[in-house]
């Protein structure tokens, strides 16, 4: 197993109290799987994203633990957390075209970048220019500016620099968002290019599209108002789902392979709760159409068959 999460909450504090944002996720990511993050907006992909890379002022760490090939990471110290931040566990962020210093030429930014790491640039560049020839751009970019670069050019500079000193862990969050649909297959067929060339050991890919989950996961973990609702194969997500907003969320596909545009999940009737008070029982009872009585006490995420994990009464098939 290369990331291990168990129980892990992250909450925001607020004027008006804990916003519970993570709360309680236990999940694996194995060697080589490229799992997909899915869920609607608001349910916490994000901020289980950057719980592992960094905690920013307005996050508390609550409890549990992430193990990262072995190593219990200290998420909740961001100093000590430099000796991985980059080097095993690094990010492509939300908001990649805009991560990167406009006053630099990327050549340069990424010298400053390897070095402040202890590694030498003069060492790294042949890999860099190698990497820079695989997803196909020119290797004088690096005397270019930012600004310089087209939208997907500067996506993809932005995963070869992330991917650079080999991490473990990848996180992508939403990096197909605001890219046209052929950038989007591109960017997703180079993830899984690095996947297979060895550059990163497995990836967290989050994005409310799921049917690019579904062109490139190997599992896919639903989120649903801060808590784990489903993980499984991406087959078995996508064919037989167990709990009733995963169904809900994969009846929403237009049609496998076809971008769908956030809206068409807020086509599932009502919306979540407020994670400043989340009600008890299942976070999903107001808008299940099967909720039952027992759905006023919390369904324990449990693994219903080797590799398929649900939280869910009916799914579990304790319904009595
Ligand atoms: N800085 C913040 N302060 C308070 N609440 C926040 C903050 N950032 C996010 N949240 C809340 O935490 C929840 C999860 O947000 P987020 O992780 O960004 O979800 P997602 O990435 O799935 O859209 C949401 O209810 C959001 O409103
Ligand atoms: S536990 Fe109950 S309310 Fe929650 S998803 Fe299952 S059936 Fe619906
Ligand atoms: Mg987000």
């Amino acid at each position: 197993m290369s990331l291990q999460v168990t129980d892990l909450r992250v909450y925001y504090r607020t004027l008006a109290g804990d916003v519970k944002a993570l709360d309680g996720a236990t999940f694996g990511i194995a060697d080589k799987e490229i799992m997909g993050l899915a869920g609607e907006s608001g349910c916490g992909k994000s901020t289980l994203g950057n719980s592992l890379i960094r905690l920013d002022g307005r996050m508390k760490y609550v409890a549990g633990s992430v193990n990262l090939d072995g190593t219990d990471l200290p998420i909740w110290d961001s100093d000590e957390m430099v000796h991985y931040r980059y080097m095993e566990v690094s990010v492509v962020p939300q908001y990649a075209m805009s991560a990167m210093n406009p006053t630099r030429k990327i050549g340069k930014m990424v010298s400053e970048l390897v070095e402040s790491r202890g590694v030498s640039y003069k060492e790294i560049r042949p890999e860099f220019e190698r990497r820079i020839d695989l997803v196909g751009l020119r290797r004088d970019v690096t005397d270019r500016y930012p600004i310089e670069l087209s939208g997907g050019m500067k996506q993809r500079m932005v995963m070869v620099i992330s991917t650079l000193m080999d991490p473990s862990l990848l996180i992508t969050d939403e990096i197909t968002s605001a890219l046209d649909v052929s950038t989007q297959r591109a960017v997703a067929e180079t993830l899984v290019s690095f996947r297979d060339h060895g550059f990163v050991k497995s990836m967290m890919v989050i994005t409310h599209d799921m049917s690019i989950l579904y062109q490139i996961a190997d599992s896919i973990l639903v989120m649903y108002a801060g808590k784990l609702a489903e993980k499984a194969t991406t087959e078995v997500i996508i064919g037989r789902p167990l709990h009733p907003y995963t169904r809900m969320l994969v009846s929403s596909l237009p049609e496998v392979g076809v971008r769908y545009a956030d809206k068409k999940l807020t086509g599932i009737p009502g919306g979540p709760p407020s994670l400043l008070h989340p009600p008890t029982g299942c976070r999903f009872r107001a808008r299940c159409p099967l909720a039952f009585a027992k759905c006023e006490q919390e369904p324990p995420f449990v693994e219903v068959e080797p590799g398929h994990w649900a939280a869910c009464w009916k799914a579990t098939g304790s319904d009595a």
